[in-house]
C-alpha cells in the first residue's frame, strides 16, 4: 500500500519550475452531469455560466466540468461536516476578527497573483498548476487572493476567510484539486494608537492579552535576517516588527495548542495510548518565503512521528496595504490547510471522504460536545493498474489527432487529472513507478500505477478494467503519449 508521504501542499513558496503544455480543450467534452455549462455553439469563445455568472472562454481554459461542479458543495459551510467543525474551532480563537465565509472562487489574475506580488514567472501561474477560465480569470488558488479587497474594505482590524481553492497537482490519499483553506489577517493603524506611545507598544499589550500556554516552542532564527527573512526597512521600524512577529506567533500557537489538545482528547477517548497521546506538544518556526509577506514562517508541529507543516505566515507587504488605500495600517496575515488540520483533529485518513455522502461518514461528526475520532467503516479492496507509455516520439503509430506528447511540453498534473476526470472519486492514487530513457532513440518511457479504490463499495475487476482502458485510450487521444 503506498501511503504517501509527499510534502504538503506546495505553500506557494516552493513549487518546481515547469512547462505550460497547451492541447485540445478536453474540459469541453467531459462530464456533462455537471450544474456548469457550456454553450452549444462549437466555435469560440464559449461561455460558462457558474451560479448565474457569465464567463467567457478563450484558450486559456483548462478547467473541467467536474471541478467547476464542486463550486455549489461549500463543504466548509455544511452543519456538522468535519471541515466546518474545524472551521469553528479556529474561529473560536479569534472571537474579535470579522469572518468571510462566502467569497465566490472564481477571480481574477489579478486577485489571485498579481496583487499578491507573485513574480510574472512564478511556477504557480502556470496552467499545469491553475485552473483557469480564460487569460484573466482563474479558480482561487489560495484564499490569499482576497487579502487585499479585504483590506481595502477595512472592515475589521482582523479578520478569518475560509473558502475552497483549486489546485491541479498529485491523486493521493492527502491531495484533492479542491481543498479549503482558512486566512488569517490582524492590522493595526498607526493614527489610532490610545494611549499608547508607539504603535510597538500598542501591539505588545495585545500580545500580553493572548491566553498563554506551556508547550515547547523552537524558534532558533532572529526575526529578521538581511538576507533569508529581511525586515521592510522602509516602512517597519525593527521594534514594529518584533511586536507584530510575537503577536503573529503567539496567536497561532494558541490555534496549534487548541487543535492538538483536541485531538489528543479524542485519541485518549478512543483508547488510543500511542506516544502521540503521552509526548509533550512540540512545535517549531521555520524560516519561509512568500511573495507577500517579509519576513515569513512556517509552523511545524511534531506529530506521531514527523514535522507536519501547519501554516504559512508573516508580515503583510506594506505595498499591498499601500495598494489598497489603507496606508496608516502595518499587520500580519497566515494562511492554513483546513483539510489537513480535519484529517489529524478526527484521524481521517483518506481526503476523498471530505466529499462523501455516505451517512455512515457524515453521521459521525457533530458541531456540538467534543472532538470524536472517526471511526472507520471496513475498507474495500484496491485494485492497483499500470499504464506504460512513451512521450518522446518521432513517429505517429500511436494513431490519434494530437501530435506525439515530447518531453518538453509533458506535464505530471496532466496525467493526474485525466485520471480524476476518468475515475472521479474511485482513483485513490496515481504514482509515477518507472522512467527510463532509450539509450539510442532518446526517447523517455514512463509507467504510472493507478490505484483504484470505492471508499463505499468493493469494484468488480470489469468495472476497473473498464476505467483503465478509458483512462489509457485518454492518455493517447488529449496528451498523444503512445502506449507500450
Ligand atoms: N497563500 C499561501 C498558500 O496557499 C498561504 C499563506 C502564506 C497565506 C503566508 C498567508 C501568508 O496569508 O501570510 O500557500
Amino acid at each position: 500500500m503506498h501511503v504517501s508521504v509527499r510534502v504538503p501542499r506546495a505553500l506557494y513558496c516552493r513549487r518546481l519550475a515547469v512547462t505550460p503544455i497547451i492541447k485540445t480543450q478536453w474540459w469541453q467534452t467531459h462530464c456533462a452531469s455537471c450544474q456548469a455549462r457550456s454553450s452549444s455553439s462549437e466555435t469560440s469563445p464559449k461561455v460558462v455560466t457558474v451560479e448565474g455568472r457569465q464567463y467567457k472562454t478563450d484558450e486559456w481554459m483548462n478547467t473541467p466540468a467536474s471541478i467547476l461542479s464542486a463550486i455549489a458543495k461549500r463543504l466548509h459551510l455544511q452543519p456538522d461536516h468535519p471541515l466546518s467543525i474545524t472551521r469553528q474551532l479556529i474561529e473560536s480563537r479569534f472571537l474579535d476578527h470579522k469572518y468571510y465565509n462566502r467569497l465566490f472562487p472564481i477571480v481574477s489574475v489579478n486577485q489571485n497573483f498579481d496583487a499578491l506580488e507573485f513574480p510574472h514567472d512564478h511556477p504557480g501561474r502556470s496552467r499545469t498548476d491553475t485552473y483557469y477560465i480564460n487569460k484573466e480569470t482563474v479558480l482561487r488558488t489560495h484564499t490569499s487572493a482576497h487579502q487585499a479587497d479585504t483590506f481595502r474594505a477595512n472592515e475589521s482590524s482582523g479578520y478569518l476567510i475560509s473558502a475552497d481553492v483549486y489546485r491541479r497537482d498529485a491523486v493521493d490519499r492527502s491531495h484533492y484539486p479542491v481543498f479549503h483553506q482558512m486566512e488569517g489577517a490582524k492590522s493595526w493603524d498607526r493614527n489610532c494608537l490610545g494611549s499608547y506611545g508607539t504603535l510597538a507598544e500598542r501591539v505588545w499589550a495585545d500580545v500580553a492579552n493572548i491566553p498563554s500556554h506551556t508547550i515547547k516552542v523552537e524558534d532558533p532564527n532572529p526575526t529578521i535576517h538581511p538576507e533569508r527573512n529581511p525586515l521592510q526597512s522602509t516602512y517597519h521600524s525593527v521594534e514594529e516588527a518584533e511586536a507584530m512577529a510575537a503577536h503573529l506567533k503567539r496567536s497561532l500557537e494558541d490555534v496549534v495548542v487548541t487543535i492538538f489538545t483536541a485531538a489528543r482528547a479524542a485519541a485518549v477517548a478512543a483508547g488510543d495510548t500511542t506516544a502521540s497521546t503521552q509526548e509533550p506538544l512540540r512545535v517549531r518556526w521555520v524560516e519561509a518565503y512568500f511573495p507577500f509577506t517579509s519576513p515569513s514562517w512556517e509552523l511545524e508541529v511534531f506529530w506521531q512521528g514527523d514535522w507536519l507543516e501547519i501554516l504559512g505566515c508573516g508580515i503583510v507587504r506594506q505595498s499591498i496595504l499601500n495598494n489598497a488605500g489603507v496606508s496608516s495600517r502595518l499587520g500580519w496575515a497566515f494562511g492554513l490547510g483546513l483539510e489537513r488540520i480535519a484529517m489529524l483533529l478526527f484521524s481521517i485518513p483518506d481526503i476523498r471522504l471530505f466529499w462523501s455522502s455516505d451517512p455512515r461518514f457524515l453521521s459521525q461528526f457533530s458541531a456540538t460536545g467534543p472532538i470524536q475520532r472517526f471511526v472507520p467503516f471496513s475498507r474495500h479492496p484496491a485494485c492497483f493498474k499500470d499504464v506504460s507509455f512513451w512521450i518522446s516520439s518521432t513517429s505517429r503509430s500511436a494513431g490519434g489527432q494530437v501530435a506525439h506528447a515530447s518531453a518538453r511540453d509533458f506535464h505530471e498534473n496532466d496525467v493526474m487529472e485525466l485520471a480524476r476526470d476518468v475515475a472521479g472519486d474511485l482513483v485513490e492514487d496515481v504514482r509515477l513507478v518507472d522512467e527510463f530513457v532509450h539509450p539510442k532513440t532518446g526517447r523517455k518511457s514512463l509507467c504510472y500505477r493507478i490505484n483504484y479504490r470505492s471508499l463505499e463499495r468493493t469494484l468488480t475487476n470489469e468495472e476497473t478494467n473498464d476505467l483503465h482502458e478509458k483512462f489509457r485510450q485518454q492518455l493517447v487521444k488529449n496528451l498523444g503519449v503512445e502506449l507500450r
